[in-house]
C-alpha cells in the first residue's frame, strides 16, 4: 500500500516537472515586464524616441515589426546596446533576461 502511494506521488511529481519544462515563454507572461521596466522609459508612447521606434514598446504590433525585421534581436541580443548601459545604472540587461528573450525569440516570439 505504502509503495503504491509513493509510486503515485512519483508519477505526479514527474508530470509536474515535465509540464514546467514544456511551459512556453510568452510575451505577456515573461517578456512584457522586462520591456516595461527597461525599455518603455524611452520607447513608450509620448516618449522622445517614440517616433524613431515607430511605436510604443507596449504595443505588440510595433514591437512585432522590430522582431520580424531583426532589429530587436540585433540590439538586445547581438549588440546588447539596449537599454543603453549609461542609462540603466551602468548595467545593461542581466544575462538571464537576455537569455530568456533569446529563447523566446528562437521559439517564435509567442504573444
Ligand atoms: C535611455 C533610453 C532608451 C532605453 C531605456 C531603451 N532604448 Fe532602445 N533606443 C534608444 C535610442 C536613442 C534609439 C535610437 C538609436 C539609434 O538610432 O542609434 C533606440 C533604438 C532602439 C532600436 C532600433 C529601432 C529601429 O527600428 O531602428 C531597438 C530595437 C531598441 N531601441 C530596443 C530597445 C529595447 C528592447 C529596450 C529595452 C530592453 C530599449 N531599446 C531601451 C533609447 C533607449
Amino acid at each position: 500500500m505504502k509503495k503504491r502511494v509513493i509510486g503515485i506521488l512519483l508519477i505526479v511529481s514527474f508530470c509536474a516537472a515535465f509540464r514546467k519544462n514544456e511551459e512556453k515563454i510568452t510575451y505577456l507572461k515573461d517578456i512584457k515586464t522586462i520591456c516595461d521596466q527597461n525599455c518603455s522609459y524611452c520607447h513608450g508612447e509620448n516618449k522622445y524616441i517614440y517616433a524613431k521606434w515607430g511605436g510604443d514598446l507596449n504595443n505588440w504590433d510595433s514591437l512585432k515589426i522590430r522582431i520580424e525585421n531583426g532589429k530587436f534581436r540585433d540590439h538586445v541580443i547581438v549588440k546588447k546596446d539596449m537599454p543603453p548601459i549609461q542609462w540603466n545604472r551602468g548595467i545593461g540587461l542581466p544575462e538571464n533576461e537576455i537569455k530568456l528573450i533569446d529563447s523566446w525569440l528562437n521559439a517564435g516570439a509567442e504573444y
